[in-house]
């Protein structure tokens, strides 16, 4: 090799490590400022998340005869499924409303009826520490908690004390 040529070699090779050095650092430096934007600004961003998931869902679904398809289960809406949870009353009053006056109101099999004295009467005498009982637990025809065993004792025993006190 001349010396022409090894000069040459020396600065190429220094030009081409300089390149190298600049390359890694605006990597470095693309790389940091991606760290602090792009999580929040693009990945979190709801529009952007709301807007993949509109993009990449199956745009249409087949049952196929023979195979497994309960997949494909028509999604209730929240108003009819059975899952959906059905409101909770905040008080008494509107608990026997929701609930208890099902029964209670028009007096349906054999449940002590809203107002009338002469069947609540002695049910009040055995103590209001059984009738919470038995609407917690449930007597006879009379359903724990009225069916609805979602909602808490507080509740109850507050719809007990609304009963008993405006219409037993
Ligand atoms: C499915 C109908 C039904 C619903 C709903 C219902 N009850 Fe009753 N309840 C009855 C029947 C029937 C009895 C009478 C049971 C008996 O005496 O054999 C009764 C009795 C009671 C008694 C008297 C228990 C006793 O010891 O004499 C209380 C208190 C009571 N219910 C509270 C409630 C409350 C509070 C609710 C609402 C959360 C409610 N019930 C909802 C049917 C119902």
């Amino acid at each position: 090799m001349s010396k022409h040529d090894t000069h040459f070699f020396n600065t190429f090779s220094m030009v081409i490590g300089g390149l190298v050095v600049i390359a890694l650092m605006i990597f470095a430096l693309a790389r940091t400022v991606a760290g602090h934007t792009e999580e929040p600004e693009v990945y979190a961003d709801a529009k952007y998340v709301a807007s993949v998931d509109e993009r990449i869902k199956p745009f249409a679904r087949e049952a196929v005869a023979g195979s497994d398809n309960t997949a494909m289960a028509i999604e209730a809406t929240p108003q009819s499924g059975a899952s959906a949870a059905l409101p909770v009353p905040k008080d008494g009053p509107s608990l026997y409303e929701a609930v208890c006056k099902n029964c209670h109101g028009p007096g349906l099999i054999g449940a002590p009826k809203f107002g009338d004295h002469a069947s609540w009467a002695p049910r009040i005498a055995k103590g209001k520490a059984l009738l919470y009982q038995h609407a917690l637990k449930g007597f006879n025809a009379m359903p724990a908690k009225g069916s609805r065993t979602d909602l808490s004792d507080e509740l109850i025993k507050a719809g007990v004390d609304f009963m008993v006190q405006k219409g037993g």
